[in-house]
Parts: structure tokens; C-alpha cells; sequence
């Protein structure tokens, strides 16, 4: 039995992610995750904040703070966020831990004892009124091929070609603005990527089940020849590099980033009491599967580049099973972008719709093989349509319609016919106190051919979820949920229990007990996708934590629920967005260039 460690690219620390970055690596991570959770398979899902690097020493002069009490207060408000989005890290950690910065320097050391480590002296631009050389995104000038007037040294915006900062007309620091610039001299130590290539691609072949996004970028790194890296930074901010000559100097950020997925696990043992225990996921570890999430940008990182730091050490580091690359989430059609402030971002999105609108849209668009748009009317429809429609329809019409019929003894519902009654939000009631059962599941009745098929059809669309979802295809994945969910309706509508009532009581009973068990099978098998409705639901339905935290392989069970059992109704699952809504958050999203 395996071990899964799973882990998802680690968010810069500075600003706040917008949608795209979720979808493309942490949200799939914890849908996986919950869902092996469910399988009863040792988990353990760990991501951080990246917080290394300019970018990150660059916001927090504009904050005007100090660079670390900058990245404590980003680090607490992404993980804040992430906690309401429902994201079941087991350790959010932090780049720049202390652990991450051993791990970092042992990994360096070791890949120097083995000559996988040469020292070369490069020419760089040097900011004499910032005192610091310049990475080259922030050198900024006039683009010589299209005459964009704010090209960076790496790439022009106007016409995406790639740059060198000696490309630039009149380039000028992006930090200070100041043209007091010159070249100047200066040591750093590379990778020897190239002496590592034949080793990556044998380990790359040999994983003929991964994506083929994921191959294929590693191929085409592969193909164009594997050259020496630059792993270290004239900065201050960042981890030391331990080598003579080098005071001063940090290693690069996207060296010690993805080694944090090390050091975070680290941090959690220790967090838990445990510290060696870190060494159990990451060091010999043969029983463990590792599957990281990412998008596509940081594939060649997570296929060439983390890989060849590994296997130089010539330890046993524990190495990628599976890596599941993803495409770009659009908005409209165009880039989320954090500059113009175009795109929905995730601390906004919360305060519009609950985390569960956003999960499960986002998880059924996923841009998976192909980028995928992110609309509004697409956003209502998808809401509108799978949770407001059919789950939420569903749950909801079938405990209103058994409470009313079958309602507590003496509780505060009544037992006239309330096919008006309408459940206030907040309220567990039909019309009595929140939080108060006011129905029982009843009992009488036998379970006929119709309801054999039914079962057999619910455990066929389990079983082609769960499939899908061992293999992380979530769009497959979210299909079968609704072919599940569709069931619920269809078997209502079918059986229509409020006139079976009428004609036979017991047979009618027996209908809505199958009902409210569907209620509670759609719940607990969702809750990968909809934790929090899951859990609302669960609680309605009056769970036991150990009855709510069932293995996937039993929520099938239509019988699971017997009568006699007392449950409330819950307010409105989902509500439906409407056109005048969308209209009104397609105008305000739009973006400063709108
Ligand atoms: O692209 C990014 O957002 C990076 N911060 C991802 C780092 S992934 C890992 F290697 F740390
Ligand atoms: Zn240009």
C-alpha cells in the first residue's frame, strides 16, 4: 500500500492569487487529496508560500516594510484565504523557514562534492543608486524591435519577444527609475544541467503514464539541450550560499522553492512532535507516491530542473510518481492580470459566493488538456444549472417534502400538507426553531426492482467517479458526480412519492426513505468537490462525525439511513444567480483597460 504525498506548486508570497493560480494547482491538489482521504489511504498534502526573490523584496519596499515582516503578513493572508477556500493542507509552510534553508544548502553541498557545481563569472547590469545589480525583469526600457516604451529585460509586452536587457533603448532601473547603470562583473555558481541531462530523460521515460503536457514540455527541454543554470542572486534576500567568496549572495529563488516541499514537511513533522518523520516522505522512502500539481509554466522546473537537484546529490531523495500539469484558466477570453486587475481574484471571490460555488466551477472547467475560459454566464449557468438544479433541487425538495409529511412527534411542523413551506436561511426548521429536527425518515415498505436498479445505478456512477478521480481526470471526474446527482431527480420524478403517499402510504414511506438516503450518499461522495455544503448537509442530516467521515466505498449504501432517524431541513443550498447579477459582476471585473 502506498504512501500519497502530494504536494502543489507554492504560490509567490506577494500579492493575492487570483483564480487561475488556484485551479491550476492547489485546488485540484485537495480535491485529490480529500478524495484518497475518503479511499482510507495515508495522505499527506503540503504546500507553502515561495518567498524568496525579487519580486517579493520588490513589493515590500513599495509597502514600505521590511521584507520578512512583509512576507509574515502575505503568508498569513494567502493562508487565511486558502483556509476558507476549504484547502486541506496538512502544512502550509514557508520558503523561508529554517529548515528550507538547510535542506537547500545540504542539497548544494552535496551536488558540489559531486561536480555537478561550476563557478563562472557573468556580466550584469549594476544599479549605482539602488547599490544592487539588477535581475534582468528589472531592468526597463524601450523594446529596440517594436518600440513598446516599457519593455522589461527579460521580454517585451508589446511583442512578446524575448529580450536581453542590452536590448533595451535608454533602459532604466524598475525599481528606482535611475539610468545610472553599468555593467559590471560578478561571480555565480551553476548547475551542470548538462552533465545531468542523460540521467533526467531515462527517469522522464521511464513514467509512460504521465500527462502528455507533462512529457511534452520535458521532452522539448530535453531536445533542445540541457545548458548550465544560474542558481545563485546578488541579493540580500534569500538563503546565504555557503561557499567561500560568496558572502552576499543567495541562492536562487527557483532553487530552494521547489525544496521546500521538503522543508515544509519538515516543518510539519515538527509542528506535530515528530520531527524525523519528515524523513519518512522524503528520504528512502520507496513506499511513497508523489504526485505534484502545477501549471504549465512551472513544468520544466518540476520535470528537469527539481529532478536533476536530486539525482545530483546521489541520494535517495524521493522523486515525482506523477506530475499533473495544467493549462491556463482565461477570463474572458483574455489574461488574468494582476497589474491591470483584470480577473477575479481569490480574497474577492470568497466575499462574493461561497468557497463551494468556486470549487466546483472551477474543478468542472479545469483547464486540464486545453486552456479553459473563465465567464461569467458560463460561472451562473454551471451554478445555476449542476448545484443549484440538480443537487441542490434535490436535496432540498426531498427533505422539505419528508418532513412535511413525516414530521417530528410534537415538534413545531405540523403535519398538514406544506407544499409552500419555505425554509429561512440560517434556520434548520421549516417554520420552528433553528437547528431542530423537524422530520423523521420513515419507516414501512420494501424495496422493489426500481429500487434495486437504483442502487445498482448509484454504485455504477461511484465507481466510474472514483475511477476517474484515481486518475486525477477531474472534468471526467465532475461529469460522473452529476450523472450520480441526475439520479436523485430522475428517481423522484419517476416515483413521484407525494402522490404514492396518497395511494399507498408504506410504498410512498419507503420512496422517501430512498430519497434521503440519496441525500445523504450525493453529500458525502461530494464533499471532494463541495466540502462545506457536504458537511451542512451532513449535519442536517444528523451524522455522527464517524458516520460523516465514511470510507468512498460505503456512501453508496441506500440503506445506510434507517427509519426512524430525525433530520432537519437545511436553508437553501445554492441560490441561483441571476442574469441582472451577472451583468452587473461581468461590468465590475472587467479590468482598469476595460
Ligand atoms: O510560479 C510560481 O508561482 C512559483 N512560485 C511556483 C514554485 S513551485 C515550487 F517549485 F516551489
Ligand atoms: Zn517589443
Amino acid at each position: 500500500m502506498p504512501r500519497y504525498l502530494i504536494t502543489s506548486a507554492l504560490p509567490y508570497v506577494n500579492g493575492v492569487k487570483h483564480l487561475g493560480n488556484l485551479v491550476g494547482s492547489m485546488l485540484p491538489a485537495d480535491v485529490y487529496a480529500r478524495f484518497l482521504r475518503m479511499e482510507g489511504e495515508e495522505v499527506l498534502y503540503i504546500c507553502a508560500t515561495d518567498e524568496h526573490g525579487t519580486p517579493a523584496e520588490v513589493s515590500a519596499m513599495e509597502a514600505g516594510m521590511d521584507v520578512r515582516a512583509y512576507c509574515d503578513m502575505m503568508h498569513e493572508i494567502q493562508k487565511d484565504i486558502y483556509a476558507r477556500f476549504g484547502l486541506s493542507f496538512d502544512h502550509f509552510g514557508r520558503s523561508s523557514s529554517k529548515e528550507n534553508a538547510v535542506l537547500t544548502q545540504h542539497i548544494y553541498k552535496k551536488l558540489e562534492e559531486n561536480g555537478f557545481i561550476e563557478e563562472r563569472t557573468i556580466r550584469q547590469i549594476y544599479s549605482l543608486d539602488d547599490e544592487r545589480f539588477l535581475p534582468d525583469r528589472y531592468v526597463i526600457g524601450t523594446c529596440s524591435k517594436c518600440g513598446y516604451p516599457a519593455a522589461r529585460g527579460d521580454q517585451c509586452d508589446g511583442c512578446a519577444s524575448l529580450l536581453d536587457p542590452e536590448d533595451l533603448i535608454e533602459p532604466r532601473s524598475a525599481i528606482s527609475g535611475s539610468r545610472n547603470l553599468e555593467m559590471r562583473e560578478t561571480k555565480h555558481l551553476f548547475i551542470r544541467l548538462d552533465l545531468l541531462a542523460p540521467e533526467i530523460e531515462k527517469w522522464v521515460d521511464g513514467h509512460t503514464d504521465w500527462p502528455r503536457l507533462t512529457v511534452g514540455v520535458a521532452k522539448k527541454w530535453l531536445n533542445e539541450g540541457l545548458k548550465p543554470r544560474c542558481i545563485t542572486r546578488d541579493l540580500t534576500w534569500g538563503i546565504p550560499v555557503p561557499r567561500e567568496g560568496f558572502e552576499g549572495k543567495v541562492f536562487y529563488v527557483w532553487f530552494d522553492a521547489p525544496i521546500e516541499y521538503i522543508g515544509a514537511t519538515w516543518e510539519w513533522a515538527k509542528a506535530n512532535g515528530r520531527e524525523d518523520e519528515w524523513k519518512s516522505w522524503w528520504f528512502d522512502a520507496e513506499d511513497v507516491y508523489y504526485v505534484q500539481f502545477l501549471a504549465k509554466d512551472n513544468l520544466p522546473f518540476h520535470t528537469v530542473i527539481f529532478p536533476a537537484m536530486l539525482l545530483g546529490t546521489r541520494e535517495p531523495w524521493t522523486m515525482a510518481s506523477y506530475i499533473k500539469g495544467f493549462s491556463w484558466l482565461t477570463y474572458h477570453g483574455g489574461k488574468f492580470s494582476t497589474s491591470q486587475k483584470r480577473g477575479v481574484f481569490t480574497d474577492r471571490a470568497l466575499e462574493i459566493f461561497p468557497a463551494d460555488y468556486w470549487r466546483y466551477f472551477l474543478m468542472a472547467v479545469a483547464p486540464e488538456s486545453d486552456d479553459s475560459d473563465f465567464t461569467w454566464p458560463m460561472f451562473a449557468t454551471i451554478v445555476n444549472k449542476d448545484l443549484a438544479g440538480n443537487f441542490g433541487n434535490f436535496v432540498n425538495r426531498t427533505l422539505k417534502l419528508t418532513a412535511s409529511r413525516f414530521p417530528v412527534a410534537g415538534g413545531s411542523c405540523g403535519s398538514g400538507v406544506r407544499s409552500g413551506a419555505r425554509t429561512d436561511a440560517g434556520t434548520g426548521s421549516l417554520d420552528g426553531k433553528p437547528g431542530q429536527p423537524v422530520g423523521v425518515i420513515p419507516e414501512g415498505g420494501e424495496w422493489g426492482p426500481r429500487e434495486e436498479q437504483l442502487q445498482a445505478d448509484v454504485n455504477e456512477a461511484l465507481d466510474e467517479y472514483r475511477r476517474c478521480l484515481r486518475q486525477m481526470e477531474f472534468r471526467k471526474a465532475v461529469l460522473a458526480l452529476k450523472k450520480l446527482w441526475s439520479l436523485g431527480n430522475l428517481y423522484i420524478d419517476e416515483r413521484a412519492p407525494w402522490n404514492l403517499l396518497k395511494t399507498d402510504r408504506e410504498e410512498g414511506a419507503m420512496v422517501l426513505r430512498a430519497c434521503v438516503n440519496l441525500v445523504r450518499t450525493f453529500a458525502l461522495a461530494s464533499s471532494p468537490f463541495i466540502p462545506f455544503t457536504a458537511e451542512r448537509v451532513a449535519q442536517a442530516l444528523g451524522l455522527t462525525s464517524e458516520e460523516a467521515s465514511v470510507r468512498m466505498a460505503d456512501v453508496g449504501n441506500l440503506r445506510a439511513l434507517g427509519p426512524g432517524r430525525t433530520f432537519e431541513v437545511p436553508p437553501v443550498l445554492f441560490k441561483r444567480i441571476e442574469d441582472d447579477e451577472v451583468e452587473r459582476l461581468t461590468r465590475e471585473f472587467a479590468g482598469e483597460g476595460a
